[in-house]
């Protein structure tokens, strides 16, 4: 079966039988196939498109695509092709199937809620069955690129700890390694050019917070602070270093020669919806000049687009004016649906709603609220993250915002994520919106930075092939593009329309 990874679904005309497909098209470590210089994967929205802009890449002996440690997995494991290079909820599920839980996705490390539950039984993965989640474990107190210790500005307990994790002797808080366990979803590892770029907002004090910026421990220049949910990785290298030794639990460094091809492939590697079942085609030359993978590779990095000169996406007047003369029934349904995400995309950029209570948003002096949009925490020219170190706190984590029931139907029983309780110490003041005493399934940038304006603070991640890797949100806590967008009508009382939300969701669906 393993000859099939990586195949070019170029002339598949149907869109059902996908989960077909995606059983097929696993891409499995050491698999060996050549990566296309363009390839093309079904998901449930249409087709999402890879795009090597150095050709195609010989996968054997390449250390993204080879088992390099211990556990029989390599970094395509959890960043797989047709998933947009992060990995969906439907994958997990159908590798777990196919494989009764023995493939190496799901190791004890962190493919397990916790290393000491009985492997291979579904209660002990159920994080990353029912949504998505790789267990992240990071040392508490943090400590800084120097190794010196951070005074936390909080203390930290464990309310809830339904994992076992954090309370455990071995691996928790209290074990002679202090560690909090933490559950994320994969960063889609597409389009790095543009989120590791440094052509916007890279100073060495940060921006947002006055602290000093991260540096590139090969270089000494100051990054950008847009990588992983919390920008604990400066640079690409240091995050293959850490993703090696983790995820992979390969004993050794990786090599020069070894982090040189996974950072070169990374930034030649370009993805976005390509193909959509609601609007067809999405590279059509004179579609709108966002959509595509050749338009990740065409576009210009470290470019602030909230506003109208560069736009976030740029539209332009693709798509929105759709007559039709309603003879062709299936090119009237195309064009409904592609006015519907043109009007979708004015949605995001133009309408406005009050922005409240959001650190380092409301924060850094536009005021509480502010009247913005979409793509005033989203502004970066097509990728809609933050041009300078992207970590706010919308609420996705932490109380009271956070989702607390279960969000998938196999799910047993009240929430299965941990929860954390963390007091702000009184000789500083209190976080602005939030107070003394903050809730938290995961305190993000904090346990990272240790001060209390980051806890919860979530780095925005990519818009791009949305539809190849639900569920959304850093948590999984959103399991379809429309709970995202009744998450955002609920927390800033936006109150959109029926037709706002279909329109955004077929936005989305199409980046
Ligand atoms: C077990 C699953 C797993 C494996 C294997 C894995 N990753 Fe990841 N990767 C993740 C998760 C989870 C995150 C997000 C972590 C976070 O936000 O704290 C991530 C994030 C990333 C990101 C950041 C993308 C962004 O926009 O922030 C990059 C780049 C990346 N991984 C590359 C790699 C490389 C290179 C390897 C192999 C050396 C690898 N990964 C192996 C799960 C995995
Ligand atoms: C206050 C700033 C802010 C505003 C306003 C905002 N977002 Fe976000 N957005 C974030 C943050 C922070 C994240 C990451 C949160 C997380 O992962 O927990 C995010 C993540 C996302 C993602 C990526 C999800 C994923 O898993 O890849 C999408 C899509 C998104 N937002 C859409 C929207 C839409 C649509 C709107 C307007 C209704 C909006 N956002 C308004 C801050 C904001």
């Amino acid at each position: 079966m393993t000859f099939l990874a990586g195949l070019v679904l170029l002339f598949s005309s149907s869109l059902s039988g996908q989960t077909d497909d995606k059983a097929r098209i696993w891409w499995y470590p050491g698999d060996g196939s050549e990566l296309p210089a363009l390839a093309e994967y079904t998901n449930p929205e249409g087709r999402f498109g890879l795009l090597s802009a150095n050709g195609a890449v010989a996968t054997v002996g390449h250390p993204f695509f080879e088992s390099l440690g211990a556990n029989g997995r390599a970094c395509v494991t959890c960043h797989q092709p047709a998933d947009a290079m992060s990995l969906s909820l439907e994958t997990i599920r159908i590798r777990w199937d196919a494989t009764d839980g023995t493939d190496p996705l799901f190791a004890a490390i962190d493919g397990k809620n916790c290393p000491h539950l009985p492997q291979g039984e579904a209660s002990s993965h159920s994080l990353l069955l029912n949504r998505g989640l790789i267990r992240i474990p990071l040392p508490w107190p943090p400590k800084s690129a120097n190794g010196e210790v951070i005074e936390p500005e909080f203390q930290i307990e464990v309310v809830r700890d339904p994992t076992g994790c954090n309370t455990h002797p071995q691996f928790g808080l209290a074990s002679t390694n202090p560690t909090i366990s933490v559950y994320r979803r994969p960063r889609p590892a597409i389009n790095l050019r543009y989120v590791t770029s440094s052509k916007f907002g890279v100073t060495p004090i940060n921006g947002k917070s006055g602290a000093l910026a991260a540096v590139d421990p090969e270089t000494g220049q100051p990054v950008n602070m847009n990588m992983m949910a919390d920008a604990r990785e400066p640079t690409l290298r240091t995050q293959a270093s850490s993703a090696a030794a983790g995820h992979l639990e390969l004993e050794r460094p990786l090599t020069t020669a070894e982090l040189d091809a996974i950072e070169k492939f990374e930034l030649q590697l370009y993805g976005a919806q390509i193909e959509s079942g609601g609007a067809g085609r999405l590279d059509e030359p004179n579609g709108p000049p966002a959509l595509g993978p050749a338009a990740m590779l065409h576009g210009r990095d470290g470019v602030l687009g909230n506003n109208t000169s560069n736009y976030v996406f740029p539209f332009e007047d693709a798509w929105q004016e759709f007559s039709g003369d309603g003879t062709d029934v299936e090119l009237s349904e195309q064009n409904a649906f592609r006015a519907s995400a043109a009007r979708g995309h004015d949605v995001f950029f133009f309408r406005t709603f009050w922005i409240r209570d959001s650190m380092h948003i409301n924060s850094v002096g536009l005021g509480n609220p502010i009247k913005r949009t979409c793509s005033t925490c989203h502004g970066m020219h097509m990728t809609a993250m933050d041009t300078a170190n992207g970590w706010m706190d919308l609420g996705t984590t932490n109380l009271p915002w956070a989702k607390e029931e279960p969000v998938s139907p196999w799910a047993s029983g009240p929430s299965e994520m941990p929860l954390f309780k963390l007091t702000c110490r009184d000789d500083l003041p209190p976080h602005a919106f939030l107070g003394r005493e903050i809730y938290t399934q995961d305190p993000g940038r904090a346990l990272i930075s240790g001060k209390c304006d980051d806890i919860g603070a979530i780095v925005i991640q990519q818009f791009r092939g949305l539809s190849a890797r639900a569920p959304y949100f850093s948590n999984g806590s959103a399991s379809t593009l429309r709970e995202l967008v009744d998450f955002y009508d609920r927390r800033y009382n936006i109150q959109y329309t029926e037709q706002d939300k279909a329109d955004l969701v077929n936005f989305l669906s199409v980046l």
